[in-house]
């Protein structure tokens, strides 16, 4: 069954076909795999990796050139930034602006300590004036819309629905609710009922983010937090297939394959000429390996294979490991 939730949504005027949004992942969420995720279908909307506005304002060393990194396919995208100064965070987000970008999001929601020590990520959730201040100044800067991203509160889940309707008032466009507090990082069930007050508690559009890594979860989340759309994360990262396979499930369509191994080695390889287009053959090899055990689990790769994998330190190795891989399966 169709959920009532398929038809197309808009995000302060920007249509988006699928209530599948791809999450921020810092370290993950790039160009190269964007555009894998994408290159299946379903994503409503995807956003990049947290940008701290100094690295972009101040020179750009070429990794941030790939930080910010973009191209027409990549559409539609969320350039998410981070801190604690509304100035600097008006001006990257028309930095951002300047160069295309369709959609400003900030993050009021990482729970890292290194972040959250200098008042800026979750930590804003602790000055709900300094945080509707920031959103306020980045709505004004720009004319593109902005959304937030918070969690339900820092110790306690009791902070997000006062916060998010300060959010609003300062014209936020979309709030997305992760459904944990800072003190929980990532443990403990999401608490969908928390992320259901934030619904009720403002107008504009809620995504709701948390948890979801079945199809099953996907649709109780939409269902029991009333939530416009539903963020995923972690899950995307073993299944890149996933947003599609939610997008299909809510619009009620029968579920496709996952991919088979040589459409798995033809990922790989895509994904990872993006990686030496972008970041170049040195750097581009040693990031690489970060998808290597996730790609060699979902293949049944064995271990010291892996293990050869990962030391490959040049595309040359990496062919040539690449192809035992092949062998290896008989492909
Ligand atoms: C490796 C990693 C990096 C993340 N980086 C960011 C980030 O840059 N910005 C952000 O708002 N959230 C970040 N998150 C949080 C996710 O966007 C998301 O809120 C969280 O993973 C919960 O969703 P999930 O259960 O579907 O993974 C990150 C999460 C992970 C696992």
């Amino acid at each position: 069954m169709p959920l009532s939730v398929t038809t197309p949504w808009a995000l302060g005027g920007l249509p988006l076909a699928t209530r599948a949004v791809l999450a921020p992942m810092a370290g993950y969420t790039d160009l190269p795999f964007r555009r894998l995720v994408r290159s299946f279908g379903g994503v409503g909307l995807a956003f990049s990796e947290m940008v701290n506005p100094d690295s972009i304002l101040r020179g750009r060393s070429r990794k941030v050139s790939a930080l910010v990194a973009t191209a027409p396919d990549d559409r539609p995208l969320g350039w998410q930034i981070y801190g604690t100064k509304p100035g600097l965070l008006a001006e990257a987000a028309q930095w951002f602006e300047a160069r295309g970008a369709e959609l400003i999001d900030v993050n009021m929601g990482c729970p890292q300590k290194k972040i959250c020590s200098r008042g800026a990520g979750a930590a804003l959730m602790k000055t709900p004036e300094l945080a509707v201040e920031i959103a306020r100044r980045v709505v004004e800067s720009v004319k593109i819309p902005v959304t937030v991203k918070i969690r339900l509160g820092w110790n306690a889940p009791d902070a997000a629905a006062e916060l998010a309707r300060g959010l609003e008032a300062a014209g936020a466009a979309a709030l997305t609710v992760h459904g944990r507090t800072r003190a929980q990082r990532f443990s403990g069930a999401v608490d969908l009922d928390g992320i259901r007050q934030v619904v009720e508690a403002v107008r504009v559009p809620v995504i709701a983010n948390g948890d979801v890594f079945t199809l099953a979860a996907a649709r109780e989340m939409l269902e029991r937090t009333g939530a416009a759309a539903i963020m995923i994360g972690r899950h995307t990262l073993s299944e890149p297939w996933f947003l599609r396979d939610v997008a299909r499930d809510l619009a009620g369509e029968p579920p496709l394959a996952a991919p088979c191994f040589a459409e798995r080695l033809a990922m790989m390889r895509r994904l990872y000429a993006d990686h030496i287009q972008l970041y170049g053959e040195r750097f581009g090899v040693s990031l690489f390996r970060r998808w290597i055990p996730r790609f060699a689990k979902g293949m049944g790769v064995p271990r010291p294979m892996m293990i050869a994998f990962l030391q490959a330190a040049t595309p040359a190795e990496w062919e040539a490991r690449m192809a035992e891989v092949e062998r290896g399966a008989g492909v």
